[in-house]
Protein backbone atom coordinates (compact mmCIF):
# COMPACT_ATOMS: atom_id res chain seq x y z
CA UNK A 1 0.00 0.00 0.00
CA UNK A 2 0.76 3.84 -0.47
CA UNK A 3 0.89 6.57 1.98
CA UNK A 4 -2.56 7.28 0.95
CA UNK A 5 -3.39 4.26 1.53
CA UNK A 6 -3.83 3.14 -2.34
CA UNK A 7 -3.01 0.76 -4.47
CA UNK A 8 -0.50 0.74 -7.84
CA UNK A 9 -1.90 3.58 -9.74
CA UNK A 10 -0.55 4.79 -13.44
CA UNK A 11 -1.79 7.87 -14.68
CA UNK A 12 -1.03 9.30 -17.69
CA UNK A 13 -0.72 12.73 -17.98
CA UNK A 14 -1.74 14.54 -20.97
CA UNK A 15 1.76 15.31 -23.75
CA UNK A 16 3.75 14.02 -20.29
CA UNK A 17 4.62 11.07 -18.32
CA UNK A 18 2.97 8.39 -17.15
CA UNK A 19 3.04 8.92 -13.37
CA UNK A 20 3.40 5.86 -11.02
CA UNK A 21 2.33 5.84 -7.52
CA UNK A 22 2.33 3.12 -5.01
CA UNK A 23 5.41 1.84 -4.76
CA UNK A 24 5.81 0.05 -7.90
CA UNK A 25 8.44 -2.74 -8.40
CA UNK A 26 10.65 -1.40 -11.66
CA UNK A 27 13.50 -2.84 -13.16
CA UNK A 28 15.12 -3.02 -17.33
CA UNK A 29 13.47 -5.87 -19.58
CA UNK A 30 15.50 -6.89 -22.25
CA UNK A 31 14.19 -8.92 -25.54
CA UNK A 32 16.19 -11.89 -25.21
CA UNK A 33 16.46 -13.01 -29.20
CA UNK A 34 15.80 -17.22 -30.50
CA UNK A 35 18.53 -19.16 -32.90
CA UNK A 36 17.26 -17.16 -35.63
CA UNK A 37 17.51 -13.55 -34.38
CA UNK A 38 13.58 -12.96 -33.63
CA UNK A 39 12.45 -12.26 -30.20
CA UNK A 40 12.03 -15.42 -27.87
CA UNK A 41 11.12 -13.78 -24.25
CA UNK A 42 11.62 -10.75 -22.00
CA UNK A 43 14.76 -10.83 -19.49
CA UNK A 44 14.38 -8.79 -16.42
CA UNK A 45 17.56 -6.89 -14.88
CA UNK A 46 18.75 -4.14 -13.23
CA UNK A 47 16.14 -2.89 -10.80
CA UNK A 48 16.01 0.55 -9.93
CA UNK A 49 15.67 1.21 -6.15
CA UNK A 50 12.20 1.05 -5.10
CA UNK A 51 10.20 4.86 -4.85
CA UNK A 52 6.97 5.57 -3.69
CA UNK A 53 6.40 6.98 -7.30
CA UNK A 54 7.99 7.49 -10.73
CA UNK A 55 7.40 9.95 -13.62
CA UNK A 56 7.92 7.63 -16.56
CA UNK A 57 8.92 9.25 -19.97
CA UNK A 58 6.57 8.60 -22.64
CA UNK A 59 7.54 11.15 -25.41
CA UNK A 60 10.69 9.68 -25.98
CA UNK A 61 13.39 12.11 -25.28
CA UNK A 62 14.21 12.25 -21.85
CA UNK A 63 18.08 11.95 -21.31
CA UNK A 64 17.31 9.88 -17.75
CA UNK A 65 15.53 7.34 -19.57
CA UNK A 66 12.87 5.50 -18.16
CA UNK A 67 11.85 8.87 -16.35
CA UNK A 68 10.50 11.91 -17.47
CA UNK A 69 13.28 14.78 -17.70
CA UNK A 70 10.63 17.45 -18.48
CA UNK A 71 11.99 17.05 -22.08
CA UNK A 72 8.97 16.73 -23.45
CA UNK A 73 7.98 20.26 -23.18
CA UNK A 74 9.69 20.81 -26.41
CA UNK A 75 6.39 18.57 -28.00
CA UNK A 76 4.13 20.78 -26.59
CA UNK A 77 2.62 22.38 -29.49
CA UNK A 78 2.65 19.44 -31.87
CA UNK A 79 -0.50 18.60 -33.81
CA UNK A 80 -2.01 14.98 -33.09
CA UNK A 81 -2.46 14.49 -36.99
CA UNK A 82 1.43 15.08 -37.77
CA UNK A 83 4.70 13.32 -37.39
CA UNK A 84 7.58 15.18 -35.55
CA UNK A 85 11.60 13.87 -36.02
CA UNK A 86 13.88 15.30 -33.60
CA UNK A 87 17.61 15.95 -33.64
CA UNK A 88 20.38 17.93 -31.49
CA UNK A 89 19.03 21.06 -33.17
CA UNK A 90 15.52 20.51 -32.61
CA UNK A 91 12.63 19.64 -34.30
CA UNK A 92 13.64 18.80 -37.83
CA UNK A 93 10.93 17.51 -40.12
CA UNK A 94 7.25 17.71 -40.29
CA UNK A 95 5.04 15.24 -42.00
CA UNK A 96 1.75 14.24 -42.76
CA UNK A 97 2.28 11.21 -45.16
CA UNK A 98 3.65 8.62 -42.76
S1 LIG B 1 7.56 12.30 -20.94
FE1 LIG B 1 8.79 13.74 -19.96
S2 LIG B 1 10.68 13.58 -20.98
FE2 LIG B 1 9.44 12.13 -21.96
Amino acid sequence: MSKSGEGPRVTVTRNGPYLVSGKVPLARQTIVADAQGGSERWRESDPFPAQEAYALCRCGHSANKPFCDGSHKKTRDENQAETYVYDEAGRVRVSKEY
